[in-house]
């Protein structure tokens, strides 16, 4: 049934434009998605509400674009090239392959080894053998195995000719660019202890396993802080944002009842991480990574401190103390955020589809319809209400006059409208409209001098 749930919003999504695999036209590009009208709506909406949360409502956050192409050297200080890794497999039948810590039963090692419970298959289910090469047997019957190492960095070249030298990556996280603009930042804003750089934009991993849908893509939106502290308060600040990532998935309409933190043990911890905890999401396959919130020492600031000769250290005003920050990055991706969004909006009822977004969220907040299409004088007013609406209401309002209007209304249910407003024959007269609340499916007349008003309190609330 949970499958079936999965299957009904991908079908919903692409049938009514939320998003569409990648190059379909060209027979498609595994695990590349592109979004459609609706769907960069609500990306959107997710964009915009982080930021206005994160940054502009606070005084401690500052914002920040930076490159998507960076110095290599960068890479180089912050870890990644050595240890952005996975580690796979390949079945010797069907060639496919799978990252270890994806496969059940297999338990990867630090040292880039792994061991598995009797002896390795495909994970495909298949009586298929694994290419990997056994060099442990223990007398519990456990394989020690080594399994190819592969870094997830997409590689690119600047400049005409492709030698070693021109060589450089796709950003695999945005959070590079925040440590390497720390020191532009403080000299820039002067800002007192602890403060937060913050940052939305694409970052690109050379995934091996395929995810289902938009949960495991190339190329995906993170939106990241990096929160600057001293390092005896980490603890503290961790807690505060380990609350704080729940009650944003709350506000964007996600059920907290599916939402729980997992704790990550030494083995899965990425190289930069001291602590980190994942808040996953129950998907219809299970819990799996939503967001994920590390504690990262001086890590990061202190190695390109190393590299590039330059010292990221923050000076105390008051102490005159000078010191590495210790930071604590909470992490959110934007189709992470999408996806669960999606799976709880989802509701089929006996005559109609619904998806119940919070209306803050919803790509589209007002449809307005004549009741009929071919009646001069109500599809001028329903027009007129239409734009005066877009003058006034923050986001996409609609217009239709397709079909009839039952169509029209569980049309916009199935996309999540909130509000449908409809121009009838009493309009005419008394210049009065009624409003469809999605969710109730009651109606109520509305005078029209009071309807912006009405709909952003309602859309507000
Ligand atoms: N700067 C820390 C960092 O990048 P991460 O756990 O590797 O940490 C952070 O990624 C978040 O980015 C994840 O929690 C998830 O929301 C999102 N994310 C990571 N890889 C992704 C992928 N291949 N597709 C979609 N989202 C992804």
């Amino acid at each position: 049934m949970e499958e079936s749930l999965l299957n009904n919003v991908i079908a919903l999504c692409k049938r009514r434009g939320f998003m569409f695999a990648g190059s379909e036209i060209y027979g498609g590009l595994a695990n590349t998605y592109d979004f459609g009208p609706l769907g960069v709506e609500i990306k959107n909406n997710i964009k915009k509400l982080w930021w206005k949360r994160f940054v502009q409502k606070r005084k401690d956050i500052f914002g920040l674009d930076g490159g998507i192409l960076l110095n290599r050297k960068i890479w180089e200080a912050s870890g990644h090239t050595a240890s952005f890794l996975d580690y796979l497999v390949e079945c010797k039948t069907c060639h496919k392959r799978f990252r270890v810590d994806h496969i059940e039963g297999f338990q990867l090692q630090k040292d880039g080894t792994a061991e598995c419970q009797s002896l390795p298959s495909c994970p495909s289910g298949e009586k298929h053998t694994l290419n990997v090469e056994i060099f442990q047997k223990k007398e519990d019957g456990t394989s020690i195995i080594k399994p190819r190492r592969f870094n997830g960095m997409f590689r690119t070249y600047i400049g005409a000719t492709e030698d070693s030298d021109a060589l450089a990556y796709l950003r695999p996280e945005t959070a590079q660019a925040i440590f390497t603009n720390f020191k532009n930042v403080v000299n820039a804003f002067s800002p007192s202890f602890p403060f937060g750089i913050a940052q939305i934009g694409k970052a690109f991993r050379n995934e091996i396993t395929t995810g289902y849908f938009i949960f495991r893509t190339l190329e995906f939106e993170q939106m990241e802080i990096e929160y600057f502290i001293k390092k005896e308060n980490w603890e503290n600040v961790f807690k505060i944002w380990q609350d704080e990532m729940m009650d944003w998935a709350v506000f964007v309409g996600i059920d907290k009842s599916k939402l729980r933190f997992r704790e990550h043990d030494e083995q899965e911890r990425s190289h930069y991480s001291k602590r980190t905890v994942d808040l996953e999401y129950q998907f219809p396959t299970g819990f799996k990574e939503m967001y994920g919130l590390a504690y990262r020492g001086d890590f990061d600031l202190s190695n390109h401190s190393k590299h590039s000769g330059v010292a990221l250290l923050f000076k105390d005003k008051e102490t005159n103390e000078e010191f590495f920050p210790h930071v604590v990055e909470p992490s959110f991706g934007v189709e992470r955020t999408l996806l669960p969004l999606l799976l709880d909006a989802y509701a089929q009822e006996e005559k109609r589809i619904v998806m119940r977004f919070v209306p803050h969220i919803a790509p589209v907040k007002v449809a307005v319809f004549p009741l009929l299409a071919n009646k001069d004088d109500l599809v001028a007013l329903a027009h007129q209400t239409y734009e005066n609406l877009k003058k006034s209401i923050d986001g996409l309002i609609m217009f239709d006059d397709r079909g009839n209007i039952g169509k029209r209304y569980f049309s916009q249910d199935e996309i999540g409208t909130p509000f449908c407003v409809t121009v009838d024959f009493q309009s005419l007269e008394d210049n009065t409209v009624t409003v469809r609340d999605r969710d109730t499916t009651k109606q109520e007349r509305i005078s029209i001098g009071k309807l912006s008003d009405f709909l952003i309190n309602k859309l507000s609330s």
